[in-house]
């Protein structure tokens, strides 16, 4: 790795993830990308490929509660500018509070919501005091005051992920950094479907100018790809 700028993906082979690594290599950064399976993440690869020095693909299952725990000391004493936690699934294909059962609410709760704060908290050490940002990719739909109905089991995750965030940020705020609870718009990728409104490239290129344009603010905000203000 060289002494550029540091941001931590996680969740980066494919979709917005990998949009937002192609948009901070672009900008100057390294970029330590996880994979579940990085020797299958050939996109990813191609980038360590081509800008040699500033891209690692270490592995993370999110659903792997030891390797959760364990993936902030693999960094080596690293200081991070910059954390997304952005990886995340849609849940069952159902998508009914009243259809699910406890496995499958308790699987789609971890992933999106337990994990991410748990590994955020873990990394919190790690993240660059003054300037440095920590991320997370949410959803509009994670927002009670937004809720129109539909998708509940997955908007609960999120807002569940919105909840943890704002717990977290309880015990971060004034250690000098900055948290985002971050919709990336409805974006096209295998999750947001083909029909969707944004492209990746759009919505990885507001994200990272969220993220760079609010470093050193030491507030917890909910903002939208394109810098607007959500309600909670
Ligand atoms: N697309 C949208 O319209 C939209 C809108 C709002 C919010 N979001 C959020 O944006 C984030 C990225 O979504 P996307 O649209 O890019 O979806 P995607 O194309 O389905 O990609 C999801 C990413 O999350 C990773 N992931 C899922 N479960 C994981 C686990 N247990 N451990 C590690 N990685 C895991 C996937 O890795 P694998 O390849 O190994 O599965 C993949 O890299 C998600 O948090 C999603 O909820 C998306």
């Amino acid at each position: 790795m060289t002494d550029n700028k540091l941001v931590l993906i996680v969740g980066a082979n494919r979709g917005i993830g990998l949009g937002v690594t192609k948009v901070f290599l672009a900008n100057g950064w390294s970029v330590i990308a996880t994979a579940r399976d990085p020797a299958k993440a050939s996109a990813l690869q191609e980038l360590a490929a081509a800008n040699p020095g500033r891209v690692s693909i270490p592995a993370l299952d999110m659903n792997d509660a030891a390797a959760l725990d364990g993936f902030a000391a693999t960094l080596g004493g690293k200081t991070l500018d910059a954390v997304l936690v952005n990886a995340g699934v849609a849940g069952p294909a159902h998508r009914s509070a009243d259809a699910a059962t406890a496995e499958e609410i308790g699987a789609l709760m971890f992933t999106n919501a337990i994990a991410p704060t748990r590994l955020a908290r873990s990394l919190a050490s790690h993240i660059r005091p003054g300037s440095g940002v920590l991320a997370f990719t949410s959803s509009i739909m994670g927002s009670v005051a937004l809720n129109e109905g539909g998708h509940e089991l997955y908007r609960a995750s999120k807002a569940a992920l919105n909840s943890l965030s704002r717990g977290l940020w309880g015990e971060l705020r004034g250690k000098n950094i900055t948290m985002l609870t971050l919709h990336p718009g409805w974006v096209q990728t295998d999750m947001g479907g083909a029909s969707a409104a944004v492209t990746v490239d759009d919505s990885a290129a507001g994200m990272v100018k969220v993220m760079e344009s609010q470093a050193g603010v030491h507030k917890h905000l909910f903002l939208d790809y394109t810098g607007k203000e959500l309600a909670w």
